[in-house]
């Protein structure tokens, strides 16, 4: 079995069962040794309640004008930075933008799909009471990130777009996957991060304020999760040996460089560029031309650039080395990412979003409180 192929167990919270021996789950002895190392980010859960069938958190009745305001500040907008911009008048710009967000809104609707699964795929194959316990509290959170985004793409659209070939196939190998570190690796580090980085962004440049609560709501339960996948990490990694932890990092660059180069790229949206008229590879050329190195690494700059967000959740979990560096340092600046600290850029933005919950909060549960209307 290569080391791609195997568990990578390196402490015993992460140990496996495979997902059809439910049998051993009922085992005893299984019971009693319940970790408490994930005790923190589970209780932690009632301070960051929020329910997107509610409308004191958020309501998705707001009407907005797609056919006349930008949903995002423009500049958000690839295309604005191409001749593409240029074969437009303004309407055709608006619709395009608003495309381009109704298709990030899609994919994200099927990332947090894929979030839901892969958490309720971790209680079948871990262990652990604790880590179960995390993994279901997770899977929970998840599920109310599908119906928020459900809800907002019902709001603005009505349907979702189907998912992108890329997305498409990364999340199914790693929810199909029986392998705890990969899922981990994938999820909690990779696309959270990459959620945590994409979140920060609407909420920077969002001009739907539906859109801006949403991302934010979102952000108060994403920055715990990806804790779980940070603890994973420093419990992890250090005791990798050679082998393992090379394949780890070569399978983390793999992933990012299939996200760096297929979320953004024309040939997976070809249906949104025909409803304007374009080409795909003409627009595809278009983004090319204006796509050098030197205006990408402009880009990664921005702090909340969903790929920097990426970098820096990889190197903070230690799957970035001198080894790997190098590739992911034709993006960005490794040294000025290393000397900014822990802080991840959602982590002050969810911190407000959790103080505004607990204005709705309160002291009471919401459980209880939770208008009759809404439990239908
Ligand atoms: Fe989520
Ligand atoms: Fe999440």
């Amino acid at each position: 079995m290569t080391v791609l192929e195997r568990q990578l167990t390196k402490d015993e919270i992460y140990d496996t069962l495979d997902p059809t021996d439910f049998e051993s789950q009922l085992d005893i002895n299984r019971y009693g040794r319940r970790t408490s190392a994930f005790d923190k980010i589970i209780s932690a859960t009632h301070d960051h309640f929020w329910d997107p069938v509610d409308k004191r958190y958020i309501d998705f009745d707001e009407p907005f004008d797609l056919e006349n305001e930008y949903l995002v500040d423009p500049v958000l907008v690839a295309a604005s930075r191409t001749a593409v911009w240029d074969a437009l008048d303004e309407q055709n710009r608006i619709k395009l933008a608003n495309m381009d967000v109704h298709w990030s809104m899609s994919s994200i609707l099927h990332g947090e799909q894929g979030a839901l699964s892969l958490s309720a795929s971790l209680c079948h194959i871990l262990r652990d009471p604790g880590a179960q316990e995390y993994a279901a509290n997770q899977a929970r959170e998840e599920a109310r990130h599908v119906t928020a985004y459900a809800k907002y793409v019902q709001s603005r659209w009505g349907t979702p777009l189907p998912v992108g070939p890329a997305l498409g196939n990364l999340l199914s190998e790693m929810v199909n996957s029986k392998l705890a570190w990969k899922k981990i690796v994938g999820m909690q580090l990779l696309v959270e991060g990459l959620a945590m980085g994409a979140f920060a962004t609407f909420f920077k440049h969002g001009r739907d304020p539906v859109l801006v609560r949403l991302v934010q709501l979102a952000m108060t339960d994403e920055a715990f999760h990806h804790k779980f996948g940070k603890i994973w990490a420093d419990r992890t990694i250090p005791k990798l040996d050679e082998d393992e932890k090379n394949t780890i990092e070569d399978w983390a660059w793999q992933v990012f460089d299939t996200l760096l180069y297929n979320l953004a790229s024309p040939e997976q949206k070809k249906s949104i560029y025909a409803k304007v008229g374009l080409d795909w590879q003409w627009v595809q050329s278009a983004f090319m031309e204006a796509l050098t190195d030197e205006e990408l690494r402009k880009q990664m700059q921005d702090a909340t650039n969903i790929f920097r967000v990426l970098i820096k959740t990889l190197l903070q979990a230690g799957i970035i080395t001198q080894r790997t560096a190098p590739r992911y340092a034709a993006f960005v600046d490794m040294k000025e990412l290393h000397d900014e600290g822990e802080e991840m850029v959602g982590d002050s933005i969810a911190a407000q979003g959790i103080e505004f919950l607990k204005t709705i909060n309160g002291g009471s549960n919401p459980l209880l409180t939770r208008p009759a209307a809404a439990a239908e």
